[in-house]
């Protein structure tokens, strides 16, 4: 997919813009605090209704009420136009100008793979930066995922309330507890399943990335789930979920809460068999997180049939040019990139060739003139 033209309203420190961006890269440059990461968070923000480092409040343009962002999207030959508004409090999004109800219906429309320096916490933050993680890329690509998800997460907060409950009862109604678990257990598998094979996808390409850009070998995701499975067909996790609720029930009424599940899971990233997290240099972790987006980038491909869009927010700086030129020879041709930068100098020739170039002066942005390539 494409997304040909951006218009941020009050989004930030960005003025009122329309942006035209070329169908293959696109680069922000300016010097610091100008407006170029809002920029991507604004198409980001476009693609998923939220940011990814702050809450909607502070999206809002100061003094100013409202914020919204729209874009023209052109997705194998159909024309979309999204939007999303924060009002009030209040978000809306719409698909050419109809209100969305459902969050599932919006977010599979403008796929975006970012890679940020936020992305360090999928490495060195906790377990729940890696859940995210997760449940950002798979809302993407699966509209199964997100309403399993959202599911689940209602049903662990009734389920917990429970056993906070039934700590304090003497005579335990057991049947509402044993359908709540049930009604969990159903959804859990959906999740459990979704993020296996989408585990099982990155690690199919990203080791051979990681080895060609840093000459190290099996670089892999482990997946961890807190409770012992074999494989994950669906028969086999209910089975083994049900018997670790059952034998758990004392613990988890003691703890007033569930203590098993896809909300504890947890996520490894290993070269040979050492953490990245703790043996991996700067580099290597950046690189690390950097080949697993990209890795990403034809599981998207394969999965919905679309190219996604890449948002790159200052990867090239700490990266030697060595490093910096095999990575960009990881994005394919024919996807939409767009990059902020400093200034163009350390950015590849294949790049700069076909490249639409932006200067942000104080969240104003200018098309640089000069630069005849851009279509
Ligand atoms: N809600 C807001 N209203 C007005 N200005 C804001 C708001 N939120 C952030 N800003 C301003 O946006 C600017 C930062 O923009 P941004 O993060 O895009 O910078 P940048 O160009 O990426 O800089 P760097 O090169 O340092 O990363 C800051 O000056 C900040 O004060
Ligand atoms: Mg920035």
């Amino acid at each position: 997919m494409i997304l040909k033209k951006v218009t941020t309203i009050n989004f930030r420190n960005l003025v009122k813009q329309d942006i035209n961006l070329n169908k293959n890269t696109n680069i922000f440059i300016g010097d610091n605090a100008q407006g170029k990461t809002n920029i991507l968070e604004s198409i980001y923000f476009l693609a998923l209704t939220k940011s990814y480092r702050t809450n909607d409040a502070n999206l809002i343009r100061k003094d100013e009420t409202f914020t919204k962002v729209k874009g023209e999207v052109r997705d194998n030959g159909i024309f979309k136009s999204l939007s999303v508004e924060i009002k009030d409090s209040i978000k809306k999004a719409k698909i050419n100008n109809n209100d969305v109800n459902k969050i599932s219906d919006y977010i599979t429309n403008l796929n975006v793979i970012l890679v940020s320096p936020e992305d360090i916490n999928i490495l060195q933050g906790t377990p729940a930066d890696r859940r995210n993680f997760l449940n950002i890329e798979l809302s993407q690509l699966s509209k199964n995922y997100i309403k399993k998800y959202n599911e689940f997460n209602k049903i662990l907060k009734i389920r917990n309330n429970y056993l906070k409950m039934l700590y304090n009862s003497s005579n335990p109604d057991r049947r509402y507890l044993d359908s709540l678990t049930e009604n969990l257990i159903e959804r859990e598998i959906d999740i459990y399943q979704e993020r296996k094979r989408f585990i099982d996808l990155i690690n199919s390409n990203v080791s051979k990335i990681y080895e060609d850009i840093m000459r190290i070998k099996n670089f892999r995701i482990e997946y961890e789930t807190n409770v012992d499975f074999d494989n994950f067909e669906t028969e086999h996790l209910k089975e083994r979920l049900k018997k670790k609720y059952n034998a758990s029930l004392n613990k988890e009424i003691e703890n007033g809460m569930t203590l098993y599940g896809p909300h504890r899971d947890e996520l490894r990233f290993l070269f040979n068999d050492d953490d990245i997290k703790i043996y991996g240099s700067q580099g290597q972790q950046k690189v690390a997180i950097i080949a697993l987006k990209l890795s990403e980038i034809k599981i998207f491909k394969d999965l919905t049939g679309s190219n996604p869009i890449i948002l790159l927010d200052d990867i090239f700086s700490d990266l030697d040019l060595k490093t910096r030129n095999k990575l960009i020879d990881f994005i394919p041709d024919d996807i939409q990139v767009i990059i902020t930068s400093n200034d163009t100098k350390g950015i590849n020739r294949k790049f700069l060739d076909t490249a639409k170039i932006f200067k942000v002066v104080k969240g104003n942005i200018v098309e640089k003139v000069g630069n005849n390539n851009a279509k």
